[in-house]
């Protein structure tokens, strides 16, 4: 077997980050060199915290967590509460963490990490607002082309919006940020709600995960169910969609998806429209394709692969 992907997950859990962190820790494709928690769905108290509770779930006190930026670049934190929870983990209740917090800011780890690693071996994989990513881009320019790629969930384009008419949430949240990530002309894979809305959770995929038996199986099927309430009654669809586990099974199997190269912008002055992802889908302007815009999901081959690799934890 080829060796593994090394990839660093920043991240901002909530249930789908969480699904998606699992999903990394039952891949041997993957090696989690670490994992950054930014400011998103709840603040960074509750996000650092949540990753430790992830990884001690899975069994894996050994894999480093950092604390990173608690606010966005130059915005008021937007969190989301409504969809994710109190604690941003609601759903099941987990014993408190009791593996250390690494010492050391995430943006320094994301930073030595990458002139540590020989260059184009690391992949970054932000499941959340792009604070932390953009942060390192802008204190140490020399990475950028130390990074192999980036595949982020974020944005929307037929989708348009969910915490906005016109913006989804990681993007909206720190547009200043992603607009610094989609100008870094790093190799940039964006899972937007184009193609999370297909990624939809079924009672049977639900019941399969909990009839696992495992404590992994248990709490993924108990975060889903808290997560569906909330997308069900928006949407009226069967089930949620999962948006951060596109990033991570896309690493493992990218024939599971679909998309185009295109040029994507982000929006940072509109009054009704701040955070969209300007996506040229349709090459109506000369903008150089900067990003690998993702529209489609094979459905069942990916919730299959999750039940396949958090069975394995
Ligand atoms: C994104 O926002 C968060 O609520 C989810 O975790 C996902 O990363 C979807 O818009
Ligand atoms: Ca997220």
């Amino acid at each position: 077997m080829k060796s593994p992907r090394k990839i660093i997950i920043d991240t901002d859990p909530g249930q789908d980050d969480a699904v998606a962190i699992l999903l990394a820790l039952g891949s041997p494709e993957l090696e989690v060199l670490g994992i950054t928690a930014v400011a998103g769905n709840v603040p960074l108290p509750l996000t650092e915290r949540n990753a430790r509770t992830i990884c001690e779930l899975a069994g894996r006190r050994d894999v480093k967590i950092f604390a990173g930026c608690d606010r966005p670049l130059k915005r008021k934190l937007v969190t989301a509460e409504h969809v994710h929870g109190k604690t941003g983990l609601d759903g099941i209740v987990l014993p408190e963490p009791t593996m250390a917090l690494q010492p050391g800011h995430a943006v320094d780890f994301i930073i030595e990490t990458l002139r540590r690693e020989p260059a184009g071996s690391v992949t970054l994989c932000p499941l959340g607002p792009l604070t932390n990513i953009a942060t390192a881009l802008m204190k140490a320019p020399d990475i950028a082309p130390r990074i192999a790629e980036i595949v982020l969930m974020g944005g929307a384009y037929f989708e348009v919006g969910n915490i906005t008419p016109a913006a989804e949430f990681n993007i909206y949240v720190d547009p200043e940020a992603a607009d610094i990530v989609f100008r870094a002309g790093v190799p940039l894979v964006v899972m937007p709600l184009d193609v999370t809305h297909k990624a939809l959770t079924s009672r049977a995929w639900v019941e399969g995960l909990r009839a696992l038996g495992t404590e992994a199986g248990r709490a993924a099927a108990s975060w889903t169910d808290f997560f569906e309430r909330y997308d069900t009654s928006k949407y009226g669809s069967e089930g949620a969609p999962l948006h951060d586990p596109c990033v991570i099974a896309y690493l493992i199997q990218p024939d599971l998806f679909s998309g185009r190269h295109i040029h994507v912008a982000i929006e940072l002055e509109g009054k009704h429209t701040l955070g969209m992802t300007v996506a040229d889908w349709w090459r109506v302007t000369d903008g150089e394709a900067n990003a690998l815009f993702i529209g489609g999901v094979r459905r069942d081959a990916f919730f299959d692969l999750l039940t396949e690799r958090i069975g394995r934890l």
